[in-house]
């Protein structure tokens, strides 16, 4: 046998040399000059991972320059109000600053299920569980409530965190296309033939998050009824946003019983971070004891779940915070299409225009209104984040934007369109 000195004078040097684990070669192709990533960094037009420097709502500090942020999702404007941080600071004096554990065990504090009691009695069902982000939410409930020989009936435009609820669900997914109950029924008739065994769940975003387009509920419930089939909406978008008081896209249809379950985020409308599914007490049990994410995860800290409980306060008090997002919504919509621009299918306070399929231009018309003071969310078809190979400017709206911030926008919108020449072609 060799001593280990002969061996190592006989052996190449590469060999010696430890070895990068194959799994990663990607991250290197990934990162390689002329790459997606590396070459919208070097052209200087990367808009992603930006850091916001202070947030006051409507303001925002970049680069140490005040924007108009049109590109927040914090619906209610609530996010930097005074009544909402105290809440937060004296739920951090109470409980502290976080609950080091899983609700199962040391992590349920009485303001968890007082915020669960009001939850379900403000969309009107029997019961609610919290979840400590609204994707977990999604991947939690998908996963607890379907088993092996089950069919998922999942829209193709679905939030991703749907698209990984069906991904860890045992469960086959059947994706119909896009709020097309046509095909939806078609698929349902296909699983009645050959898969007559198959417990049936049909899912969907309640509002689209890229395009403001709301679900059709209705023919939903109506199809979920014929198949026997349980409808879930993800009320991420329309919670705190729209029907009645906020309650969401199943109450705007006035069919909030016919839904089997909704959940939510907290991370836009109630300014938090954490998400909450609301049913039937059974259904919502079952959820609590078999959903991984909420048994094996820690829970919402203290300072969310007071933030969150004080929104609902000021939401169901100030009622007027819904109807100026509407108003607003309904002006800036009108307002953008007068000026010659597309904003697809947009039906709520989120109004994406539409820029082309062309991405280097929408990173250029991002830039010029990031200069023109306007922060807005440019989504390209990198990742599948929108459909049909459209870049979007992503705008959505808070109620307690200015009707200066609004003529200001539209203006900035309509400088830079013009320069573009996105004007009045319908910008496709
Ligand atoms: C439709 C939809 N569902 C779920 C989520 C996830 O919510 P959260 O930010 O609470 O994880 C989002 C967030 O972007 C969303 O748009």
């Amino acid at each position: 046998m060799l001593r280990s000195q002969e061996a190592a004078s006989i052996m190449p040097d590469e060999a010696l040399a430890p070895r990068e684990p194959s799994i990663f070669s990607k991250t290197h192709a990934f990162m390689a000059p002329g790459a997606f990533v590396p070459d919208v960094i070097a052209s200087g037009l990367y808009p992603y991972f930006r850091a916001i420097e202070r947030n006051e709502g409507t303001r925002a500090i970049v680069d140490s320059r005040e924007v108009i942020m049109a590109g927040s999702n914090n619906y209610l404007g609530l996010a930097s109000d005074p009544r909402v941080k105290e809440a937060a600071e004296l739920a951090i004096q109470q409980y502290g600053t976080g609950c080091t554990g899983s609700r199962f065990l040391n992590g349920t504090l009485d303001i968890h299920l007082e915020l669960e009691e009001r939850l379900a009695t403000f969309m009107d069902k029997q019961a609610c569980v919290l979840f400590s982000t609204g994707y977990m939410t999604n991947m939690g409930v998908i996963q607890a409530i379907t088993s092996k020989n089950d069919i998922i009936f999942s829209d193709k435009d679905n939030h991703a965190c749907i698209v990984a609820g069906t991904q860890v669900s045992p469960a086959d997914t059947w994706r119909f296309r896009h709020n097309d109950i046509n095909h939806l029924r078609r698929l349902l008739e296909k699983a009645g033939q050959e898969r007559p065994e198959a417990d049936k769940l049909i899912v969907t975003d309640g509002v689209f998050s890229m395009s403001g387009r709301i679900a059709r509920v209705p023919e939903l419930v109506a199809v979920a009824e014929e198949f026997n089939a349980a409808l879930m909406l993800d009320d991420a978008h329309a919670v705190g946003v729209i029907g009645p008081g906020g309650c969401g896209s199943a109450a705007y249809f006035d069919l909030a019983d016919k839904v089997s379950l909704t959940t939510g985020t907290f991370s836009k409308s109630f300014s938090s971070l954490g998400g909450f599914v609301v049913g039937d007490r059974d259904i919502i049990e079952y959820i609590r004891h078999m959903a991984s994410v909420h048994i094996f995860s820690a829970s919402m800290p203290p300072s969310c779940v007071a933030t969150v409980l004080k929104c609902l306060d000021i939401l169901q008090e100030e009622t007027w915070r819904l109807e100026r997002l509407w108003e607003i919504s309904h002006y800036m919509r009108e307002g953008f299409k007068s000026a010659g621009f597309n904003v697809w299918t947009s039906q709520a306070p989120i109004i994406p225009v539409v820029i082309g399929s062309n991405m280097n231009t929408a990173f250029q018309f991002w830039s010029d209104l990031l200069e023109k003071g306007i922060f807005v969310n440019p989504v390209v078809p990198w990742r599948g984040a929108v459909a049909g190979g459209l870049s979007i400017m992503r705008t959505s709206y808070m109620a307690t934007h200015t009707d200066e911030d609004l003529d200001h926008i539209l203006e900035a919108f309509r400088h830079v369109g013009r320069h573009h020449g996105l004007l009045g072609n319908g910008a496709m």
